[in-house]
């Protein structure tokens, strides 16, 4: 057995509690993790609250959200090829369905999913990395955009939109990237070229510095219609919750699924190093043990956080 977070029930933050849940069977292609902390993302509380079912309630016993850990290696399944050793510390996207979820002591996952953690970085750290940082990755693929075109990003100051704008400027892109005052000097700090207002405007003021229009957007903070007159026509857009455009001006808008990307070890690996090379920011806003997700889902919903609330199991 191996303690969770997860949910018999959906609802708001106070349906997350303590569960002592059957542990993973290592299958062929897979590790065991000793998880020691898992990130809190948006998508764990559309879980939390049951967005995710058609039926309304857990299947099994319980949900466990959690798509992000960092922990100690201790199993690797006999048919698996890796540089690997019991005892290293990893960090890991996780693919959440039913009891397997990253919030969860003990976790098997395929070993694709699973890289060492960045040297220098924490687990703490590194659990802020693999989901966000492939899902980031996955947008600027599927912009396709050449070096020295001009890429806008919404929700900058946010996990993905900070990764976003990190890498886009590794690839030599020109970043005009959205703020609040008060993140103003974070997202200058992740490298942007150009900052802008945020907010429903977005696209107006983009358009207003050029007039054009820019050759890409991706579009974290969910603006969706609103953000397309910022790219010019033909120009590409990558979302992130589904959204595919109106179908007009040419515009290529491709939603991106980060869980169908779980298993590029490539890219993750490759962000390992790019976070080694201070290419990419591990950025944590708190951590919190375990017991206490709710609190940590009530501060992500609330708006606000900077950087990635991490969950900690002893
Ligand atoms: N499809 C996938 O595979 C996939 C993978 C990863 C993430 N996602 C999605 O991507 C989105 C971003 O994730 P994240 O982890 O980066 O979230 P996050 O860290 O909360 O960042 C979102 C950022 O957008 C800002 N924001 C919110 N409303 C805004 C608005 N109207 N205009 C401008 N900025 C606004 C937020 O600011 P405040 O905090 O001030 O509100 C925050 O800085 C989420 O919806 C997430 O579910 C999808």
């Amino acid at each position: 057995m191996t303690k969770a977070i997860g949910v018999t029930e959906y609802g708001g933050p106070d349906k997350l509690q303590v569960l002592d849940l059957p542990g993973e069977d290592l299958e062929p292609g897979t590790v065991r993790i000793r998880v020691t902390a898992a990130a809190v993302n948006p998508t764990d509380t559309g879980l939390r609250a049951g967005q995710r079912s058609r039926s309304g309630h857990p299947e099994h016993e319980a949900d466990v959200p959690g798509m992000d850990v960092a922990g100690v290696l201790t199993e690797i399944a006999a048919d698996v090829t890796t540089d690997l050793v019991v005892g290293d510390h990893v960090m890991a996207i996780v693919v959440p369905s039913g009891q397997h979820g990253g919030y969860r002591a003990d976790v098997v996952l395929p070993a694709e999913s699973v890289d060492r953690v960045p040297n220098g970085a924490s687990d703490i750290e590194a659990a802020t990395l693999p989901m966000n940082g492939l899902t980031a990755r996955v947008a600027l693929d599927q912009l396709g955009l050449r070096s020295g075109q001009m890429l806008a990003v919404t929700g900058s100051a946010g996990a993905f939109g900070g990764y976003v704008v990190q890498l886009a400027k590794a690839d030599g892109l020109v970043v005009v990237a959205d703020a609040k005052q008060s993140d103003v000097e974070l997202v200058r700090e992740l490298g942007a070229d150009v900052i802008l207002p945020r907010g429903d405007d977005f696209a107006d003021r983009v358009r207003a510095e050029y007039p054009d229009g820019v050759d890409g957007l991706a579009d974290g903070a969910l603006l969706s219609a609103l953000a397309l007159p910022a790219v010019k026509d033909g120009g590409a857009v990558a979302t992130v919750r589904g959204y595919t455009g109106d179908g007009r001006r040419g515009l290529r808008v491709t939603p991106g699924l980060v869980r169908q990307h779980a298993r590029d070890h490539a890219e993750l690996d490759r962000l390992r190093e790019q976070a080694e090379s201070g290419v990419i920011t591990l950025r944590v806003a708190d951590t919190l043990p375990a017991d206490q997700a709710p609190e940590a889902h009530r501060r992500l919903e609330a708006g606000g956080v900077r950087g990635r609330l991490v969950l900690v199991f002893d």
